[in-house]
């Protein structure tokens, strides 16, 4: 990104996010795409800098409180926590000075209450959709899924990062609209890790996610419990997503050009809200905090940064702790991803300053004056994450991202493996069983790649000859294999295969068997072909 090494003069946030367009736009100019086409132009819009910035607090989302035991379906019979969250309309404030903004989310707030639970203890959630009949986003029915004859108002919830039965998972077709219902099982049989809750209905999954529907579930287990790390009030979440809102402070979606056909190849909204609020303040004591910061955008790609220069820790990446903390000054995150800091304020007492995201502020720290606890100094290491064996592998999967593009060079959509959503599954790992996939991008985007039930460890990246690869489907490398940056040297649920390069994961496959899927976390893409099932078969 080249705006991170300009910092000195000042640029309005409009003005780099139409940079950031036009620069976008400049690229694909140079790679002989045509510019401007697609995407209608957006209407009026409201501009965040218009607004009086850090005049709301940083909330933070309830945590949700179980409303009784039930019996677990599996065969244990024991009583679970049981949860209920409704899925429905509200109007919450994102800002001080606008108006309230109309969202569907989960109990009534975005992000929807967090879910606290430990590992090894099972918890039923009922997820009762009491969402109007009607739409407020124009739907596409020309997306798989999202047919005209399928009710407008649909949901599904998935429970990303967990290790949940295939029933439980939130299969995309296993959608259920007004009125009805559906209780799910969560065993928790898996090691502490920052998950998410959110919408996973077929076609519409874009919409529902920018509507609102989104919150955090926290696993916790005694490996962590006893590093003594920043708990309490000294743990913060912190949930970015990015949207348009009107003038009048309502959300926008973009929409094409063509009517019939709304659906738009990527959303980057500029209005960055931080667990639901526009440029946010948050007020911290001269001491150690630990942030759980996801990146809960539909396309957004996210370079934070604090504008003093303060160095902190990453210690978690998307499934869990590190094997040992990692010092950094910027950390980028990919839409799904989750990254767990720890940050040390003790040497800033009495000090402000932006939390920024390249260079445009979202949220301003205040430090107080005086700490009333003593923080413990990190400890050296975390947790060992031992290392998959390529030579344990017993398939490698070479596996294409797809772009196909109209006769403006416009994506029309994206694929995985050239395959689309209802062609046969091709994907059958066996049970307990460890793969490589290596995942070969012929697109000119980075597409952050998630699987369900799993969590995996990145191999490499590495550059290989395009053009060789799509005439004739041989792999080419044409530079060293790469290995996994420090912050995600650990265990990993979504991926980022960068352009031109191919990304190798590698998997074992355990806990169920059944239909799961795999797809890229882009949520335009997601709905729109770049999806697959996947199925975890028994062993013969
Ligand atoms: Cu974040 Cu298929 O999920
Ligand atoms: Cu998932
Ligand atoms: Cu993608």
């Amino acid at each position: 990104m080249l705006f991170i090494v300009l910092g000195g003069p000042a640029i309005t946030r409009r003005e780099f996010f139409l940079s950031q367009t036009v620069l976008s736009a400049a690229i694909r100019a140079h790679q002989g795409h045509p510019t401007g086409h697609g995407t209608q132009p957006l209407p009026n819009l409201l501009d965040p800098d218009h607004l009086t910035p850090f005049v709301d607090p940083l909330p933070i989302p309830q945590t949700a409180v179980a409303a009784g035991q039930r019996r677990s379906p599996d065969k244990s019979g024991v009583n679970l926590p049981y949860y209920r969250i409704a899925i429905r309309e509200f109007t919450a404030k994102v800002h001080h000075d606008l108006p309230a903004t109309r969202f569907w989310g989960y109990g009534g707030s975005v992000p929807g209450p967090t879910i606290e639970a430990r590992s090894g203890q099972g918890v039923l959630i009922e997820w009762p959709n009491e969402l109007p009949l009607k739409h407020f986003l124009a739907i596409d029915h020309n997306l798989m899924g999202a047919d005209a004859t399928n009710p407008a108002v649909r949901t599904v919830v998935h429970l990303h990062g967990a290790k949940a039965p295939p029933l439980s998972d939130g299969y995309p077709e296993s959608w259920y609209t007004p009125g009805k219902s559906a209780v799910y099982h969560y065993p928790n049989e898996q090691e502490s890790a920052q998950l998410w809750y959110h919408d996973h209905a077929m076609g519409i999954n874009r919409l529902n996610i920018y509507a609102g529907m989104l919150g955090l579930y926290t696993i916790r287990d005694s490996t962590e419990d006893a590093l003594d790390l920043p708990k309490g009030k000294y743990e913060i979440p912190l949930v970015l997503f990015d949207r348009f809102l009107t003038p009048q402070g309502q959300l926008y979606y973009p929409v094409s050009s063509r009517p019939e056909a709304p659906w738009v190849p990527e959303v980057f909204g500029d209005a960055i809200l931080l667990n639901g609020k526009l440029l946010p303040y948050l007020e911290v004591e001269p001491c150690a905090y630990r942030f759980r910061i996801l990146n809960g955008s539909n396309a957004r790609f996210y370079h934070l940064s604090f504008a003093n220069g303060l160095a902190f820790s990453q210690i978690g990446s998307d499934s869990g702790l590190l094997t040992a903390p990692v010092a950094t000054k910027i950390l980028s995150m990919a839409p799904a991803e989750r990254c767990d800091i720890v940050v040390d304020f003790s040497a800033h007492a009495g000090d402000r300053f932006i939390l920024r995201n390249d260079i445009l502020d979202i949220m301003q720290i205040r430090v107080t004056r005086a700490s009333t606890v003593k923080s413990a100094a990190l400890p050296k290491t975390l947790r060992p994450v031992p290392k998959l064996d390529e030579s344990s592998a017993v398939r490698t999967r070479i596996l294409t991202l797809d772009e196909v593009d109209d006769l403006l060079d416009e994506p029309v959509t994206h694929l995985l493996n050239a395959t689309r959503w209802h062609d046969p599954v091709t994907e059958k790992p066996v049970i307990d069983t460890t793969e490589i996939w290596s995942l070969v991008n012929l697109t000119d985007d980075a597409h952050p790649i998630h699987l369900h039930l799993v969590r995996f460890q990145i191999l490499d990246r590495r550059n290989f000859d395009q053009t060789l690869y799509r005439y004739k489907k041989t792999l080419r490398y044409t530079g060293p294999a790469m290995p996994p940056e420090p912050g995600e040297a650990g265990w990993k649920d979504t991926v980022r295969a960068d352009p031109g390069m191919v990304t190798r994961i590698i998997i074992h496959f355990s806990g169920y068997t059944g239909r799961y899927v795999w797809h890229c976390h882009i949520l335009e893409h997601e709905d729109n072909e770049m999806m697959r099932p996947y199925e975890v078969v028994a062993a013969t």
